[in-house]
């Protein structure tokens, strides 16, 4: 059973421990695909509970969807990112060039996936992955890249984490036209300031 979220973040010890094992599994070297496997369980893990995500990260904005950096890693080698969705917001078509993992926290979203055409032109690959809390979508650079994500309510705010194998708003990447031309860019932020999850005393009071 799912908790419901709550005002303030009363679980920060869960982003955290979801941290450190990430760079665990990472720190072993494993192949992609076992990256996304085990590293899909442990956001899968992350994103069945709702109770952690601190209010100011889960906040949508009117005119465009939010990307508030929770967490990224000192060698850059992931990062960790709060995607909010106001009522019908999308991305344009776009990639990552890194791999991801997208794990659904609350509400709903759509993912739907482009490939390239004999020309060059984008065409919807299968049918949109619907994604509902706890469950986790996986991207990679040689199979699924491209994608437009967008929030499957009309009247409601969603939430998905996602997880890249860099520093993604550093990243140089595209979004594209339907007609497959695309123009590269760099995403960064919507956050200046990163949740403190390191704050360990009223965890760890001295009795
Ligand atoms: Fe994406």
């Amino acid at each position: 059973m799912r908790e419901t979220a709550l005002s303030e973040s009363r679980h920060p010890e869960r982003l955290r421990n979801f941290i450190a094992a990430l760079a665990e599994l990472i720190d072993s070297n494993p192949g992609e695909d076992d990256l996304l496997h085990h590293g899909g369980k442990l956001l899968g893990q992350l994103v069945r509970h709702d109770d952690w995500l601190p209010d100011e990260y889960a906040l949508a904005d009117p005119t465009r969807y939010q990307q508030f950096l929770l967490h990224a890693d000192s060698r850059q080698r992931f990062s960790v990112v709060s995607f909010v969705w106001g009522p019908g917001q999308s991305t344009p078509i776009h990639d990552h060039r890194v791999w991801g993992l997208i794990g659904m926290l609350r509400g709903a979203e759509y993912s739907q996936g482009f490939a390239r055409g004999s020309e060059g032109q984008l065409q919807k690959a299968g049918t949109p992955i619907r994604l509902e809390p706890g469950q986790v979508e996986a991207l990679s650079p040689s199979s699924n890249d491209i994608h437009q994500v967008s929030n499957a309510f009309s009247d409601q705010v969603s939430i998905s984490i996602h997880v890249y194998g860099a520093n993604i708003g550093a990243v140089k990447r595209a979004v594209y036209q339907i007609d497959g031309s695309e123009k590269l860019f760099i995403s960064g932020y919507s956050n200046a300031w990163l949740p403190n999850i390191w704050d360990l005393s009223k965890e760890n009071q001295v009795q």
